[in-house]
């Protein structure tokens, strides 16, 4: 029989169950900028719940304004056209429980000068990243460019989460623009579909996001992914097409490639030989390729074969590794946490790196040339070498990284390691020995309370008896 009893209990029941009031839980993601182009852009977050959520975009030069709905959905991606190039525009997002916004700018339109920054090898960086992009943001840039390994593993979608929220003070003005890296882990189909709804980046190249084009001002990108084949790969022949097109067009100064693993290293992983063997590196050296930006060995180093300049800038928060093998071409090499930015004007490309306490690691000035019969060039008009300031080009040699040993082998096959990669995976940390010393102290004082309470009881009974 029903105990009706329990009716009249059922308001004081529910009262404590009901949740206490609290703070609005946190947006998965902010509403962050993606893919700006001179007359669009893309606003992106994600809403804990489905929810319907107002966006307000307002010229803060006319008094024009756009109203948009996205929803009722928990990843949201609103697009506006029909902006005018170069200007600056306001945005608001209101959610059910929160109002953010920011404010960004549109791509030039020709050949005005703009420019953007450059940083990679984010992953389990926690305490330094922040700083950097605290840092960044402070530059007056028009969009970023990521080098790869955002994260530590790319399936685990709290990790990107955090990375989010640490870029935020570049996300929610700069478009960042991303180089897939091996952690992002994307031969992992949700973990492909994640870093796809995160990023809102053209879709035009054989692997739609992972490996695309975009032009800003007079200068076209490349992003590659060296997680896949280039030997006989449709990305190899694609960007082939891709370059020649650059080439022949008089409106193209500059051309920029970015690929996590770089052709030259004298960082722990070495070069990636695959961009060598498929010819890729002879077809970006053929049609004037200005700089190519990597990361994945974990420090700054920059160098030139045969009139090609390359950078690695893997200095974004990742355990920073030490130089393994100072190779000949390598013209400067510093292990240390950093950025780069770049400016463009005209002909002129300035590379400059700078340190997190804002000192100056590099600096390169390069100017396209155009001989007579020939494709363009970029000749070094100035440049900094390591006497200039003390390189690390001298630094400790080779001590391999714990955690990402054989990645650059075998990041198609396995998925790497994960947060512990800062440490040596076969010893416990120092957490872990203080967390096993507690656990032991407290089963032997639980022991010790049961063994009197035995004994207690024991004698209570014998004296009973
Ligand atoms: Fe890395
Ligand atoms: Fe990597």
């Amino acid at each position: 029989m029903f105990p009706w009893i329990l009716l009249l209990a059922l308001p004081d029941l529910l009262a404590v169950q009901a949740p206490a009031p609290g703070p609005a839980p946190e947006l998965p993601r902010r509403p962050y900028v993606q893919h700006v182009t001179p007359e669009g852009l893309s606003l992106l977050w994600e809403t804990p719940v489905k929810e319907t959520c107002q966006v307000t975009l307002r010229s803060l030069t006319t008094s024009d304004t756009w109203e948009n709905t996205s929803g009722p959905a928990e990843h949201h991606e609103v697009r506006f056209e029909g902006l005018v190039p170069g200007a600056r525009y306001g945005y608001t997002v209101r959610t059910t429980n929160w109002t953010l916004g920011g404010e960004v700018r549109t791509a030039p339109a020709g050949n005005a000068p703009f420019t953007f920054l450059v940083y990679g090898d984010t992953r389990n960086g926690h305490a330094v990243h922040p700083v950097i992009t605290q840092v960044m943001a402070l530059e007056d840039a028009d969009f970023v460019i990521h080098t790869g390994d955002f994260v530590s593993d790319g399936v685990r979608r709290e990790v990107w989460g955090l990375f989010l929220r640490q870029a935020w003070p570049l996300m929610r003005k700069l478009p960042l623009y991303p180089t897939v890296g091996n952690h992002e882990n994307t031969w992992d189909a949700d973990a492909l579909d994640l870093y796809r709804r995160i990023f809102a980046v053209p879709a035009d190249g054989p692997r739609p996001e992972e490996i695309y084009a975009f032009t800003w001002g007079n200068s076209r990108f490349f992003f590659l992914d060296s997680n896949r084949p280039f030997v006989g790969a449709p990305q190899a022949a694609w960007l082939r097409a891709q370059l020649r097109e650059a080439a022949a067009d008089p409106r193209i100064r500059h051309v920029f490639v970015s690929v996590h693993q770089s052709a030259y290293s004298s960082g722990p992983h070495g070069p990636n030989l695959e961009l060598q063997a498929a010819g890729v590196v002879d077809d970006l050296r053929r049609h004037g390729v200005a700089l190519t930006f990597s990361a994945h060995d974990h420090l700054y180093e920059r160098g030139r074969v045969d009139g090609l300049n390359y950078v690695i800038t893997a200095g974004g928060g990742a355990p920073i590794y030490f130089v393994k093998k100072s190779q000949p071409h390598a013209i400067l090499i510093e292990s240390v946490n950093h950025y780069c930015r770049v400016d463009v004007a005209g002909e002129l490309v300035t590379l400059s790196a700078f340190r997190l306490d804002g000192s100056r690691l590099d600096h390169l000035v390069l100017e396209r040339a155009d001989p007579a019969g020939r494709n363009p060039v970029h000749q070094v008009l100035s440049e900094q070498h390591p006497a200039d300031q003390g390189s690390a080009k001298t630094a400790p040699p080779g001590r391999f990284p714990a955690g990402d040993r054989g990645l650059a082998d075998d990041s198609r096959r396995r998925p790497p390691d994960d947060d512990a990669l800062s440490g040596d995976p076969g010893r416990p940390s120092g957490l872990a020995w203080l967390g096993g010393a507690l656990v032991l102290a407290g089963l032997t004082v639980a022991g010790l309370l049961l063994w009197r309470r035995r004994r207690k009881r024991d004698g209570r009974s014998s004296r009973e008896h």
